[in-house]
């Protein structure tokens, strides 16, 4: 049987990661500025997240969700102190779009409406919802196209006033990226998310803050949205929660109250996925990562902004994007196959760096280098191409 090619794949086989280095069936050796998509978050092979989740293999590592798990209230109480929301309340399931889903599924139950606000250039996931949600309708299958959800402009307080002084009370939710990820590193403004916020709040809409890629700790907050001094009603979670894990959940506000019957999954919240997040939280705690996201983060930020073939450098910790033109058009490729690093991209011509939170400055100093070579490479091999 061949595989379902819906992948563009790199023609590389890894073999064995440690911290922030992978290596190939060849032995030859990358540095991973990309984490697999910003899930890696505190480093390849860590030796507690090995040790816990082995731990758990032999103990048990699944049973269905109708006994007592106590591993899922350990993980609550954890996460409830490392977020700073302990009066919140956790559904735990296995990704990013299964929480999304949720998270609207419940919002609508909430409220009983049905219109939802998302934004333009969002990506919210793949499932029926989650995909209705998203802002490309190349992967949004004719089943799932529905008038319910409405895009809007990313960042622009006057068109969400005005669209909520219309409908803000047939508006079920309002789901937002703190940083849009897939969409190419769009930073929402802090007074937009506050907007949202006080919006929300008039019209008994529910605020969801999609943090599945710019969440868990990847900014130098738990979650981005927390730089903007307020609470959503609900959070998603998923990559950075299981550092490759899979394993995702939202975090519910006091407020929305559970029903028995009203969500479920066979697979969420089982044993080993708890083990895992909760040894990522553990070493989030131990080894102070977020505070390492926000400084190491800010070195690589003040470092790039020196390069000044990068375009419209932002970002903030370890979520960082600029642009490339015309000659650096390569850039990316060229990094993993000339300098072996990973990062990340957004079409058109989008650079994403997602490294783990555990990414040391010296790792930080290596990818600068590798990255000035290969501009220069690139930028005198077209200065040559124009002097023939
Ligand atoms: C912001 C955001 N939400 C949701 C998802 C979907 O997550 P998953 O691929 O785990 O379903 C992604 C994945 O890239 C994402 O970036």
């Amino acid at each position: 049987m061949n595989l379902f090619d819906v992948y563009p794949i790199n023609n590389i086989t890894i073999t064995r990661a440690k911290g922030s280095y992978l290596w190939d069936d060849a032995g030859q050796q990358y540095l991973d500025m990309y984490g697999g998509h910003a899930v890696i978050s505190i480093g390849h092979t860590h030796p507690h997240f090995v040790s816990r989740i082995t731990h758990q293999l032999n103990q048990v590592a699944f049973y269905s969700n109708s006994i007592i798990i106590p591993l899922q209230t350990e993980l609550a109480k954890k996460l409830g102190k490392v977020s700073g929301k302990d009066d919140y309340q956790l559904f735990l399931c296995n990704s990013g779009a299964e929480a999304n889903e949720n998270a609207l599924k419940l919002a609508s139950f909430h409220n009983g409406r049905k219109k939802i606000v998302a934004f333009r250039k969002s990506f919210h996931g793949r499932t029926s919802l989650a995909v209705a949600a998203t802002d490309n309708p190349s992967i949004v299958a004719p089943v799932n196209q529905t008038e319910n959800v409405v895009f809007l402009p990313f960042n622009d307080e006057q068109a969400l006033e005005d669209y909520f002084a219309k409908h803000g009370d047939e508006t079920a939710a309002v789901i937002i990226e703190g940083i849009q990820g897939v969409g190419g590193i769009n930073v929402a403004d802090l007074s937009f998310l506050q907007k949202i916020r006080s919006l929300c709040s008039t019209h008994n809409t529910v605020f969801i803050a999609d943090s599945v890629q710019c969440g868990y700790g990847r900014t130098g907050k738990f979650f981005s949205h927390d730089h903007a001094g307020i609470d959503a009603d609900i959070y998603s979670m998923a990559k950075g929660m299981g550092n490759g894990f899979p394993v995702a959940g939202i975090m519910i506000a006091p407020y929305l109250k559970a029903k028995h019957g009203m969500l479920g999954t066979t697979f969420g919240g089982n044993h080993l996925a708890c083990a895992a997040a909760l040894a990522v939280l553990e070493v989030m705690e131990e080894e102070k990562l977020m505070e390492n996201a926000k400084s190491t983060g800010e070195f690589l930020m003040n470092a790039l902004r020196e390069i000044k073939d990068l375009k419209n450098l932002r970002g903030k910790g370890l979520m960082i994007g600029f642009d490339v033109s015309g000659e650096l058009k390569d850039l990316r490729k060229d990094l993993l196959h000339h300098q072996q690093v990973f990062t990340g991209e957004s079409k058109p011509n989008t650079i994403r760096l997602l490294p783990s939170l555990a990414l040391r400055k010296k790792e930080a100093e290596e990818f600068l280098e590798s990255l000035t070579e290969e501009i220069n490479h690139l930028t005198s091999s077209s200065n040559l191409v124009s002097q023939a």
